[in-house]
């Protein structure tokens, strides 16, 4: 039977990826290649460590002959690249890791999927999804249309930038040498096993110690949520129908001014402390513990450099071709998530490590 690859499955995305393909495609043998980079440990794949399914492996995507030898050994006949380096702020701060693991990572995998697959061994139904970002088509103004497959790239960040470069090398190797290759470009995700420095983790961990709440700018930048439930569904339909060659847009139907996202998240923060009385106790710094509204803990910070104004995605491709939809709305998808956190906490606390405390200081300086 053949298997599957995940690149970069010990991350958030690639995490959900794994838990999602285990519960809903039991019997698949799914191997994970990951380096660890800053995460720091396996905690992500904890909830299914001991499955016989799973393979972890940690290593470098851009170790060529690590990769071909697991194509061969495993008998994989789909890979789906997740592994990236995959924040903005730290593109800013240091973009060359974004080259290397982005572009030249990218690069290797693909170079390792045409050896083995087209020129050792001829595996026909073989698939290369790479997974990118609505980043690379820039930013769009207040009225300009969504994002579609069409849309110029236009990236803005080193991140974006070193995405795109790896978008067009897997177009490349289908154009030129026939690797059967699909893209989809996402949205903002969120959702369990979000690493606590972005937006929304960021958020709840740090309302439920009654820190600040960092908006960069004025707060109006918009962004078009995805819960990653509905991302991972999209992947499956992808893998199941995407014909090779194609490029799928996948959002969440859910544009937000990153202001209003965090109030929201703030209201549903208040109702949960006003509905379970165990909150108070175990998050006392927490401003709704002592009944005030956690919104008191907004505080504008200095601006991303470079900072996109809005995106948005349209997803019209997917729904019409693929019969995607996405399914959680962003309200029920944010009280979810927070009830995902208050439940994990052992989690969050796990992969808040030295290196973390280390970014946050010096990058909220
Ligand atoms: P993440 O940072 O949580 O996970 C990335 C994983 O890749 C980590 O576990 C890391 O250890 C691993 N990795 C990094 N460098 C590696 C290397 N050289 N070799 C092997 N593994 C390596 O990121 P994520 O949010 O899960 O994003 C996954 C993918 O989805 C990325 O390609 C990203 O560009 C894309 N994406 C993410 C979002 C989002 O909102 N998070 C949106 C659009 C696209
Ligand atoms: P982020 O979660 O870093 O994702 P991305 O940059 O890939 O969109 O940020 C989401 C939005 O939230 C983005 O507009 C930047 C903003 N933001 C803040 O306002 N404060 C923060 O502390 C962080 C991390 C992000």
């Amino acid at each position: 039977m053949p298997s599957l690859l995940i690149t970069g499955g010990a991350g958030f995305i690639g995490a959900n990826f794994v838990h999602h393909r285990l519960g809903r495609h039991p019997g698949e043998r799914v191997v994970v290649l990951d380096a660890l980079t800053y995460a720091g440990n396996l905690a992500s794949l904890e909830p299914v460590k001991g499955r016989p399914e799973l393979r972890f492996v940690r290593g470098d995507v851009r170790d060529t002959a690590l990769v071909e030898s697991l194509l061969r050994e495993e008998g994989v006949d789909t890979i789906v690249h997740f592994a990236a380096e995959s924040h903005v702020d730290r593109s800013i701060h240091g973009p060359d890791a974004f080259i290397e693991t982005n572009v030249q990572g990218t690069h290797a995998m693909l170079k390792a999927a045409r050896k083995v697959w087209l020129q050792e061994r001829a595996v026909p139904s073989h698939r290369f999804h790479h997974v990118s970002t609505d980043e690379v088509y820039g930013s769009l103004g207040p009225d300009d249309p969504a994002f579609h497959e069409r849309t110029p790239y236009a990236p803005n960040s080193p991140y974006s930038a070193s995405k795109a470069a790896s978008d067009h090398l897997v177009r490349a190797y289908h154009h030129t040498y026939g690797l059967s290759v699909t893209t989809s470009n996402c949205s903002n995700n969120y959702g369990p096993f979000h690493f606590p420095e972005k937006l929304i983790p960021l958020t709840i961990v740090n309302l439920l110690h009654g820190q600040p709440l960092p908006i960069y700018g004025d707060g109006r930048n918009v962004r078009d949520w995805l819960h990653v439930s509905d991302h991972c569904r999209g992947l499956d339909l992808i893998l199941e129908n995407g014909r090779p060659g194609e490029v799928f847009n996948i959002g969440g139907g859910a544009e937000s001014e990153n202001l209003r996202l965090v109030e929201t998240l703030c209201r549903v923060a208040d109702a949960a402390f006003r509905d379970r009385k165990d909150l108070a106790s175990r998050f006392p710094d927490c401003p709704a513990a002592r009944g005030h509204s956690t919104s008191s803990l907004v505080h504008f910070v200095k601006d991303r450099p470079g900072h996109d104004r809005r995106y948005a995605i349209d997803c019209s491709k997917m729904e019409r071709e693929l019969g995607y939809r996405a399914q959680v709305s962003l309200e029920a998808g944010l009280r979810d998530t927070l009830k995902w956190y208050l439940a994990n906490e052992w989690w969050w606390r796990a992969v808040m490590d030295g290196s973390y405390q280390h970014w946050i200081e010096t990058h909220y300086r």
